[in-house]
């Protein structure tokens, strides 16, 4: 899709429809013949001014563009670059039709400009994506979206170009993120998730390694290979490394960790069928770890960032693991594997004190980790845990300005006691009780003491439902918050607050 700035005055744009945000505090002012049209609608009631509703004037008087639509946006109080991108991503995704193929938006003044900018840019591409890939059907071809602008008469310059460019590069990873995790287990094996990483790698020239069973029995990485044991499909641990140009890097260096499971059957203890082909999007924070990388290769920020994803298929063949079974990890504490269905802290475990050994001096995983965080927060929030308050702290800050909603959970030493077991260091579960909570503080054991922030998106990587800026599917969360983290520059002062 062609993405730009769009300078001429707003009578002569030219695009299929011409998008104006309009509040619910009353009709925009347009100052142009189609302004009778916009005070007629407010005034019948027709259009509020509603969040996500639409209001449309075909051939509309003195303008240029084909369609003037107003685009609901709420309260003006408040409106956001956050508000922004979802009314840009639902405007698009309401409009891309056979008849609509290049769309306008119309910066509201009253907001940072640069930020609008990239908020705008986000939500168009992102509304843009349909996780159809598999459809053969030719007409679905009829309903892409050609061409996005921002119009803003009169004033371009490099901050507003410079934030274009962050988003269009933001977004499309972020829907190559979804791209990935909308594949299905029989396509997408932890030997395909390698392959796409180094192609990645190599078209951004980024470092990529990949490490093979093999490698892992030498370098002790049982609890990684327990959960891969059970499948035909061999595990790999992926490794990519953005490094800035010029001196070499010093503190920070973060480590990005991603939960690879490409697909999830619970293993022996296997999963009930209902529902069970959403576990092909147990890979999700491996693909939003991946998806970050190449943004962070395009976008060249000063920290070293090394991503990891440890790619496995959680099955319960006849090699499987069982449970009871007591593994030995890389970091040399032994884990009894009381339920085969918790694979995912096993397999971040031994990822995360690889990331330790690789140098990395500040952690965030990214899994999808457990259902209990989604009777907690629902499909909404992003739940976040930490082991250093100030780490916690910069990535919600980073959260925060991308957009992405995290919410802070609690991390007390008291959950680590239901971990307790007598035959080995630690058990992979305990009782149902705060589920989300034991299994963050069972991460904790392998990040520590590096300051590290666990990002647990079970609830909120995969829409159940249809939403007015996204359609069902893979939603690509994390990505934003991961590439804005390593942007912001008090990262690069991370080293000195530990
Ligand atoms: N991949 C699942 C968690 C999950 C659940 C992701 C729902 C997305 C939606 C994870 O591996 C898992 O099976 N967790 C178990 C842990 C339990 C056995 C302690 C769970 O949450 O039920
Ligand atoms: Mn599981
Ligand atoms: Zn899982």
């Amino acid at each position: 899709m062609q993405i730009g700035l769009n300078l001429r005055p707003t009578a002569e744009v030219k695009a299929d429809a011409l998008v104006i945000p309009a509040f619910e505090d009353g009709p925009p002012r347009l100052e142009l013949p189609p302004q009778t049209w916009i005070d007629e609608v407010y005034s019948t009631g027709e259009f509020t001014g509603e969040r996500f509703a639409l209001a449309r004037l075909p051939q509309p008087e003195g303008l240029r563009a084909r369609r003037l639509v107003l685009a609901g946006c709420g309260k003006r109080v408040d409106f956001d670059a956050a508000q922004l991108r979802l009314v840009s991503a639902a405007a698009v995704r309401a409009l891309k039709s056979k008849a609509i193929k290049r769309v306008a938006l119309v910066l509201e003044p009253f907001m940072d400009a640069a930020a609008a900018v990239k908020a705008a840019v986000e939500g168009a591409l992102l509304g843009a994506y349909e996780p159809d890939r598999y459809k053969t059907d030719p007409k679905k071809e009829d309903s892409r979206l050609e061409g996005f602008a921002v119009v803003i008469p009169g004033g371009a310059n490099h901050e507003l170009e410079e934030a274009l460019r962050r988003g269009r590069v933001v977004a499309e990873a972020q829907n190559w993120a979804r791209e990935l995790a909308a594949e299905p287990g029989n396509r997408l094996t932890p030997m395909a998730l390698a392959e796409a990483a180094r192609a990645m790698a190599e078209a951004q020239g980024l470092a990529c390694e990949i490490l093979d069973q093999g490698r892992m029995r030498q370098l002790g990485m049982g609890a990684l290979l327990g959960v891969a044991q059970g499948s035909a499909e061999p595990p790999a641990l992926i490794i990519v490394r953005y490094r800035p140009e010029g001196a070499p890097a010093p503190a920070p260096h973060l480590g990005f960790v991603g939960k690879g499971v490409t697909f999830d059957t619970g293993g022996i203890s296997i999963k009930p069928s209902e529902k069970m082909e959403q576990m092909r999007y147990d890979m999700s924070g491996g693909a939003a770890v991946l998806a970050a990388m190449r943004a962070i290769a395009e976008l060249k920020p000063p920290v070293a960032v090394t991503g990891l994803i440890p790619a496995v298929e959680n099955m319960p063949g006849p090699r499987a693991q069982r449970p009871g079974d007591i593994v030995t990890t890389l970091s040399g504490k032994t884990v009894e594997v009381l339920n085969t269905d918790a694979e995912g802290r096993l397999i971040l475990a031994d990822a995360m004190a690889y990331a330790r050994r690789l140098g990395c001096t500040h952690l965030v995983d990214l899994a999808t980790l457990t259902g209990a965080i989604v009777v907690a927060l629902g499909h909404v929030y992003v739940g976040a845990f930490g082991n250093n308050s100030a780490w916690l702290d910069r990535v919600l800050a980073a959260a925060r300005a991308a957009g992405e909603r995290l919410w802070p959970m609690p991390l007390d030493e008291d959950y680590l006691e239901p971990l307790k077991t007598p035959f080995a260091d630690i058990a992979n579960v305990g009782p149902r009780a705060a589920g989300a909570i034991t299994a963050a503080r069972f991460l904790k054991e392998f990040a520590d003491p590096a300051p590290w922030v666990h990002l647990d998106i079970a609830g909120t990587a995969w829409l159940e439902e249809n939403k007015p800026y996204m359609p069902k599917g893979p939603t690509g969360v994390g990505v934003r918050t991961l590439v804005e983290l390593a942007l912001a520059p008090e990262t690069a002062s991370a080293g000195e607050t530990g």
